[in-house]
């Protein structure tokens, strides 16, 4: 497996209920290491950047909105075969799929709400790590 970044946030959800801290140790116990951590709170336009994958999607508006309703935590996570990791601690997009013990089936409040997103490969990790983060940030 090389070594890997991938790009993570913890969501408005998950920060509202002061996740940050439980979600965090579920990525340390799998071997991921923050190499970047910030608070933001984007605007609603940002997050429609962000997400421009999805703007055809019925739950597209719905999404950005949630996205800046609440401050997010921004990281950019390291390991061995970072990005399939992550997306395995993270669980299914529906919590109601999630496996157990992952971070959406433990914390995921809807489809919608979710707790976090993750990098889903290479392409994506490095476009969106590049859209957060200055490359002095990242401390691997
Ligand atoms: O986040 P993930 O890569 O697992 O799922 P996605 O298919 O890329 O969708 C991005 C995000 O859109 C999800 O994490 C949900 O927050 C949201 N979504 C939603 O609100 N309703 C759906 N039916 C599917 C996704
Ligand atoms: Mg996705």
């Amino acid at each position: 497996m090389p070594l890997e970044r991938t790009f993570s946030i913890i969501k408005p959800d998950a920060t509202r209920r002061n996740l940050t801290g439980k979600i965090n140790a579920k990525f340390e116990e799998a071997g991921l290491r923050i190499i970047a951590q910030k608070r933001i709170h984007l605007s609603k336009a940002q997050a429609g950047v962000f997400y421009k994958v999805h703007a055809e999607r019925p739950f597209y508006d719905e999404l950005c909105q949630f996205m800046a309703s609440e401050p997010i935590i921004c990281q950019v996570l390291e390991g061995e075969g970072a990005i399939s990791k992550n997306r395995e601690v993270m669980g299914a997009t529906n919590p109601a799929d999630a496996a157990v013990g992952t971070i959406r089936a433990d914390f995921a409040e809807s489809v919608g709400e979710n707790s976090v997103h993750g990098s889903d490969a290479p392409e994506t990790a490095a476009e969106e790590i590049a859209y957060f983060f200055s490359g002095l940030e990242l401390v691997g």
